[in-house]
């Protein structure tokens, strides 16, 4: 528990920076990294793109996977993931872009890009750490309510509320939100070998106390994380008033 957003974006980005050290990776083996969107991870990524610039941590021989994609969305728009992660994170680091990996939500077969993806991440010998935000309703990447927690990368239709949620971005029109997304399961997360989940501000609170103090449960799927032997929460003061 930090005291406030800037001291969690900041405790996370060291963890995160000191883990690829740790790992010293090479070409023949990279670190690979678990990534999400959201407004929550926009702090890590600054203060990982400061360590980067500061020549603390290189990301040349880290791979990535980012968790989630609108389907149907144009890769350029800028609401898509891919505008997101690179207008964020990517196009200010050392990264090689053929290490980089996010979902094709405009693939013409949806279903074979998810099953591509699980092999992609099983060949790059699975995922060192998978870092993510948590939406209010207690869902991981775009896990809603009711994913099974065995669930591995698939199309999910999104539930009102959180097509609500992300209409801020979508100029306050429920319309203009994608109703579906390619997003990992609620398994490929939490086979990463650490899970560091974000959760800030008071709007997390009540997802923040079903996932830690109530049972494990698919309808609030970070809930997963209690069965990991490496979860972490990183949270600030105002996240947890319900606990
Ligand atoms: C979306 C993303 C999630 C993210 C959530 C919360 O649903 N698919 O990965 O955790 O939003 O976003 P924010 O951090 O903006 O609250």
């Amino acid at each position: 528990i930090q005291k406030d957003y800037d001291n969690v974006s900041k405790w996370t980005a060291a963890f995160i920076a000191k883990k690829i050290k740790d790992a010293n990776p090479t070409e023949e083996k990279p670190y690979v990294l678990g990534l999400p969107t959201g407004s929550t991870p926009i702090g890590v990524y600054k203060e990982l793109i400061r360590l980067n610039k500061e020549g603390y941590v290189s990301f040349k021989n880290v791979l990535t996977f980012n968790m989630d994609e609108y389907v149907g969305l144009p890769e350029d728009h800028e609401q898509s993931y891919h505008t997101f992660m690179w207008t964020n994170f990517f196009n200010h680091i050392d990264i090689n872009e053929k290490n980089v990996n996010i979902l094709n939500g405009n693939a013409k077969d949806l279903d074979l890009e998810c099953q591509q993806y699980e092999e992609k991440i099983a060949n790059a010998g699975g995922i060192d750490l998978f870092m993510g935000g948590i939406g209010p309703d207690g869902h991981i990447a775009f896990n809603e309510p009711g994913s099974s927690l065995e669930s591995l990368t698939r199309i999910k239709t999104l539930t009102q509320d959180t097509i609500i949620a992300n209409s801020r971005f979508f100029n306050n029109d429920v319309n203009q939100v994608p109703k579906t997304a390619l997003t990992v399961g609620v398994k490929t997360v939490m086979s990463a070998k650490t899970v560091v989940i974000l959760a800030t501000g008071h709007n997390k609170s009540l997802a923040l106390h079903k996932v830690v103090e109530e049972g494990v449960n698919h309808m609030w799927t970070v809930s997963a994380l209690q069965l990991h032997r490496n979860g972490i929460i990183v949270c600030n003061d105002a996240a947890t008033v319900e606990l």
